[in-house]
């Protein structure tokens, strides 16, 4: 299929790029002619997502461990382009839910967003330009009656972005989220 979109000469970093939403999203960009970084958790899946799409760089990081993302992610140089897809759908009710799924919940979907965006829109901030993309799902409570935990922290996902965006707009990154549902 002919791109639809022209990235030539960009450089997109897309997490949790292994599998599922996140692979497609460096497929398009890389047929549009981005410079794609994929990171994710799993080796085997990133060398796969290499011998795919030939030229992509691989990172592989756990982005709930916030020093090691740390170090994986200040090797990124000159990125345009951020997709903060990395997510994980644990479903347990607030009501119900024990420490571990709430941790497993928020150390990825919340926290590991403001890491990724703390060390790449840093430097947009000093490039004055970036922009920073969020999957999000933030209307499943229309379809969960119960409020989950995995909800809950995608609606302060979604806040996040919306302060980030307030905030680094006016340094010339802008930030959008895009809350898809299942
Ligand atoms: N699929 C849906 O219907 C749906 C609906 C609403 C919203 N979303 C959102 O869309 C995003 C992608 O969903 P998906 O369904 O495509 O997910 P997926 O198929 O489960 O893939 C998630 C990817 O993220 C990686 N990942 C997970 N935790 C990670 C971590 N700690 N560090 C680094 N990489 C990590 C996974 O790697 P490993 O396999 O190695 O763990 C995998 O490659 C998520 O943010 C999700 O909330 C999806």
């Amino acid at each position: 299929m002919t791109a639809r979109f022209d990235f030539s000469g960009k450089n997109a970093l897309v997490t949790g790029a292994g599998k599922g939403i996140g692979r497609d999203i460096v497929k398009d960009l890389w047929q549009a002619g981005a410079k794609v970084t994929a990171v994710s958790r799993t080796q085997s899946d990133l060398d796969s997502l290499q011998a795919e799409y030939p030229g992509i760089n691989i990172v592989k990081a756990d982005l709930g461990k916030w020093k090691e993302t740390q170090t994986a992610l200040t090797k990124c140089h000159d990125i345009d382009l951020v997709v903060n897809n990395a997510g994980v759908f644990r479903p347990s009710t607030v009501l119900e839910s024990t420490e571990d799924a709430v941790d497993g919940n928020f150390d990825i979907n919340v926290k590991g967003l403001i890491n990724v965006t703390q060390v790449l829109a840093k430097k947009m901030v000093e490039r004055k330009k970036g922009k920073c993309f969020s999957i999000s799902n933030i209307i499943q409570d229309i379809f969960y009656v119960t409020i989950s935990v995995n909800s809950c922290c995608s609606i302060k996902k979604s806040t996040m972005h919306y302060k980030y965006f307030n905030y680094l707009n006016k340094t010339g990154t802008n930030v959008f989220t895009i809350s898809t549902t299942i």
